[in-house]
């Protein structure tokens, strides 16, 4: 093996040319996919007050941006309703609306974009009045089964309504291929899945949950059904069983501080591999801009090059927008 002095590494760096010519690895806004919060009413936006700079939309709104999207080259946008709180209920029961705040967000940005992919989360905490991703027994613990039963048709209402991709984020154990049964039983074969396989009880959710205004009405944590941090070798076995019940690709979520799941996910498995860069990760981002600490659009670009160079297919990211436009086409 050469070495220095004949072997000098700065040689390739030496300008923005030869960088260019080496990368290892590129990311364009196809790599992006877009989180947008709903709200009701027209014309509405909401700024959310621990996500600096990201707002819930009306469907109007929506629609907009979903177009936006395409201009930017984004190639797919996942949609997350604030359900008006008289509409959330012990059972969940308007997650089953087929003229719900999610499907008719849905049909708005299908019809304004029919190019551009939408993603919908298949998970009941939007829905419930304790802000739980499932059904709750009498010693408020998540049922698994009950709860799979409701998630099956909730993906069948989402796809009905045209998702594209429908994103199990709950975390109950056989909800994969219960719903890739659902939705085949209902004639959707081409609906996509998107397992959230491997993700964790974490506290970086913070924001999203003031986004979908769920955080004031969580009872307890999550930790019974998200899983472990401390866990890595649980999270093979979550993303094989996603995968042996037919997920399309799988997600961990969330991102930066768990790019060694990425990573390990990603040389033993050969599904396409998301990564959720969550909320909690936008709004320190922010903060560290805001406070000086940083420039943004730098720290934007260098972390999503960091989950390309781990193995991701795509990052899940608020920052998609501003991330496209730097990036240009
Ligand atoms: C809910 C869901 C959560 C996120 C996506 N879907 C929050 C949670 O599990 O409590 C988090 C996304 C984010 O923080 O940006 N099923």
């Amino acid at each position: 093996m050469p070495s220095y002095p004949a072997v000098r590494l700065r040689r390739t760096r030496i300008a923005a040319w030869s960088r260019a010519l080496v990368a290892e690895t590129v990311t364009t806004p196809a790599d992006l996919i877009w989180p947008l919060f709903v709200t009701a009413g027209h014309g509405v936006e909401e700024p959310i007050s621990t996500l600096a700079g990201v707002s819930r939309h009306s469907i109007d709104r929506v629609a907009a941006l979903a177009r936006e999207a395409r201009s930017l080259g984004i190639p797919c946008i996942a949609l997350f309703p604030n359900t008006p709180a008289e509409l959330r209920s012990e059972d969940g029961r308007e997650a089953l609306n087929p003229d719900n705040l999610i499907c008719r967000a849905v049909k708005a940005a299908k019809d304004a974009a029919p190019e551009v992919g939408v993603l919908t989360d298949v998970a009941l905490d939007p829905y419930t009045a304790d802000g739980h991703d499932g059904l709750t027994d009498d010693k408020a613990y998540v049922v698994n089964d009950d709860t799979v039963r409701v998630l099956m048709d909730q993906a069948v209402v989402q796809a009905e309504a045209g998702a594209d991709i429908v994103a199990p984020s709950d975390m109950m154990d056989g909800r994969v291929g219960a719903i890739r049964k659902a939705l085949d039983g209902a004639g959707h074969v081409n609906v996509q899945i998107m397992a959230y396989a491997a993700k964790y009880a974490s506290a970086f959710y913070g924001p999203f949950r003031d986004a979908v205004g769920s955080r004031g009405l969580l009872k307890g944590d999550k930790k019974s059904y998200q899983m472990d941090p401390a866990n890595a070798r649980e999270a093979l076995r979550e993303v094989a069983m996603d995968i042996e019940e037919g997920a399309d690709s799988v997600m961990v979520k969330p991102g930066l501080p768990y790019l060694d799941i990425v990573r390990r996910v990603k040389e033993r498995f050969d599904v396409p591999v998301f990564a959720y860069q969550v909320s909690g990760e936008y709004a320190m981002i922010e903060a560290a801009a805001a406070a000086g600490a940083g420039d943004r659009d730098a720290l934007v670009l260098e972390t999503l090059t960091a989950f390309k160079r781990a193995g991701c297919s795509g990052v899940l990211s608020y920052h998609a927008q501003v991330a496209a436009r730097l990036l240009g086409r």
